[in-house]
């Protein structure tokens, strides 16, 4: 088996409007906002490429010229660090750019995430193929796409990933309906609901972004009327995929996750990812960590009415 299972393109939705963090999404697609020092969606291609996908295709809207100029090379940078002798910057600039082959279609309208997916049909062609949403940031430690097209090499299909999550939590995302499989780790989908109502969720599993699709997904997207905020679902496709033939390139199966996994197009999870990446970092961890252990210890940090109280719950009060 290739280190891919066959699968080779990656697609990449970055088109939505990234309404949750307005203003700084008003000229930059949320997908190029910094955590630490690099451009979410860089995280994400470098997941794909760490997968073994040297073909990445992302779907942009309006204000895409940041993630394409991101992508592309910069002479007079490139040049200006190069007449300085300042290598390491020279190297960092470059990562981007030699990342993999890149690839760009326009989405026009934010029908939604299973509009975005329909518009890689042409490239994408008749191959399985991987998809990865752009503001979900997996810990590169965490790696799961090795393992989602594992699943397809052995039962086709298609393979999303899964995440426990606290039922009251259930309605921010899809849901699916499972049978246990013989694997510990996958499980069958049965049936998918997008943000139910979590008294009525059929699981407490939360589709997130990562997805490894039969190609069969674009005839029943052409076919999947407007669902939910009337935008054309992923979800919505799944749901039929759950229970169209194999022969078809019908069956869905899921994986559950159970590594670190940040969504960035969410202000307090991007400002925990922003956080726990630098700690982790050699050249800012030691620094900030210091600083975060002080600051927590403050009363700038302290509740309000704690640090007004007087009480030393917050720590010693300045
Ligand atoms: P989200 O629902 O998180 O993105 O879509 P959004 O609509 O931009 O976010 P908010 O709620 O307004 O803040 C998940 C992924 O699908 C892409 C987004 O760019 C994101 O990566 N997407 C969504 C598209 O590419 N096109 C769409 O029409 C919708």
């Amino acid at each position: 088996m290739t280190k891919s299972g066959g699968v080779h393109k990656a697609v990449v939705p970055a088109a939505g409007l990234g309404t949750r963090f307005l203003p700084a999404t008003k000229a930059t697609p949320k997908e190029m906002l910094p955590v630490v020092d690099k451009p979410a969606i860089q995280y994400v291609v470098e997941e794909a490429v760490a997968a073994g996908l040297d073909d990445v295709l992302f779907i942009t809207g309006r204000s895409k010229r940041p993630l394409e100029d991101h992508f592309d090379r910069n002479l007079e940078l490139e040049h200006a660090l190069d007449s300085k002798g300042d290598h390491h910057r020279l190297q960092l600039v470059n990562e981007s750019t030699d990342l993999a082959r890149i690839h760009y279609v326009r989405q026009g309208d934010p029908l939604g995430l299973g509009h975005a997916v329909l518009m890689a049909e042409h490239h994408v062609g008749h191959e399985p193929f991987a998809v990865l949403l752009g503001d979900d940031l997996i810990d590169p430690r965490d790696p799961i796409l090795p393992r989602m097209m594992q699943v397809r090499q052995a039962h086709g299909g298609s393979v999303i990933a899964l995440m426990e999550v606290p039922r009251e939590s259930i309605a921010l995302y899809g849901c699916p309906a499972t049978e246990p499989t013989d694997e510990l780790d996958a499980v069958l989908v049965t049936d998918l609901v997008e943000k139910p109502d979590p008294a009525d969720a059929p699981s407490t599993f939360a589709v997130i972004g990562r997805y490894v699709l039969d190609p069969a997904v674009f005839a029943v997207l052409r076919q999947t009327a407007p669902g939910r905020g009337g935008e054309i679902q992923l979800t919505d496709a799944l749901r039929v995929l759950a229970t169209m033939p194999a022969g078809e390139g019908g069956g869905v199966r899921g994986v559950v996750f159970s590594g670190r996994r940040y969504d960035t197009g969410d202000r307090l999870s991007y400002l925990q990812a922003s956080i726990m990446i630098a700690c982790e970092r050699e050249d800012l961890g030691p620094a900030l960590r210091d600083w975060l252990r002080g600051f927590v210890a403050s009363a700038e940090f302290a509740d309000e009415p704690a640090a007004r109280s007087g009480s030393d719950a917050g720590g010693p009060v300045r």
